[in-house]
């Protein structure tokens, strides 16, 4: 009996913090919910495991507020949010609710840095963004241009917001493009692939900004070891992505073949 009336105590606590972050959010008007739609969209993002874990990063001083949806993919939300000193920050939520399962696990089952893998849809939301906050660390310390990972918990990752004032920087497909640009993505490929030994795996004109003259790649949740068993597979995708792209835009670009061997170090000819 005891032992249940400590769950329930339990329990209760975690819906008055639930009901005190959902209050914070309706008071300060950040959300706005103007109609039944998206009274189901926020309740789809915001359930309430993912309240709670909001609640802690933000009790944690990771964000302040939420001040509106920057993107709503069908596997995440991405939110803008202001830190306690106004800086922002990108709030990336990975939906329990998404259906995508099947063709999630090939970008985790057989990276090494992951052994061990729930297959319920929270556990799988939860790996996620821990390996989308864990490719971006190996990234910036390997001197990538991406965006800062701050914290992760749960199914969100908190990083530095690349863009001004909620206003995301434009990504490749909607920005002017030179050969320098071209230049610079490959390099970075490079860095990629031998220093953070990584392979993105989602690389495209979608997944990079062009912001104050650089590039920053983005969505790292799909990237995996480059001693995963499809690497070479993904990087040859991000390759002729990558490559079509700049051909497209009437920029020169190096054999696929090439360019391969460029990012992996063999000898170019
Ligand atoms: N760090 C960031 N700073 C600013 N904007 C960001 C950041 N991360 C993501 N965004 C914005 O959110 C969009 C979606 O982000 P991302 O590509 O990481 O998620 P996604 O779930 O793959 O979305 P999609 O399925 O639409 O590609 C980006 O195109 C960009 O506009
Ligand atoms: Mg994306």
């Amino acid at each position: 009996m005891k032992h249940l009336r400590e769950r329930d105590e339990a329990d209760e606590q975690s819906l008055q913090k639930y009901h005190k972050l959902a209050e914070k959010i309706d008071k300060r008007d950040r959300v706005i919910l103007k109609n039944e739609e998206e009274r189901e969209v926020f309740e789809e993002v915001f359930d309430r495991q993912t309240l709670m874990v909001l609640y802690d990063l933000s009790n944690g001083g990771a964000f302040s507020y939420l001040n509106g949806v920057i993107s709503s993919g069908k596997e995440a939300r991405v939110y803008w949010g202001v830190t306690q000193d106004k800086t922002d920050v990108a709030v990336k939520i990975y939906l329990v609710a998404s259906s995508d399962y099947k063709r999630r696990l090939q970008y985790i089952v057989g990276d090494p840095r992951f052994n061990k893998i729930g297959r319920d849809s929270r556990s799988i939301a939860e790996i996620w963004a821990r390996k989308e906050f864990i490719n971006l660390k190996q990234c910036s310390e390997a001197g990538v241009s991406v965006p800062k990972p701050i914290a992760v918990k749960g199914n969100v990752v908190i990083m530095e917001f690349i863009g001004i004032d909620g206003v995301p920087a434009p990504k490749l497909m909607d920005a002017d493009v030179e050969k320098r640009d071209y230049t610079r993505i490959t390099k970075a490929m490079e860095v990629i692939y031998k220093k953070a030994e990584l392979v993105h795996s989602d690389l495209s004109e979608y997944n990079v900004l062009k912001y104050e003259d650089k590039l920053v790649i983005i969505d790292f949740g799909s990237a995996v070891s480059n001693r995963h068993p499809s690497a070479e597979e993904f990087l040859v995708r991000d390759v002729s992505n990558i490559n079509r792209f700049f051909e497209r835009r009437g920029i020169r670009t190096l054999e696929n073949g090439k360019l391969l061997a460029r990012i992996r170090g063999e000898k170019v000819n």
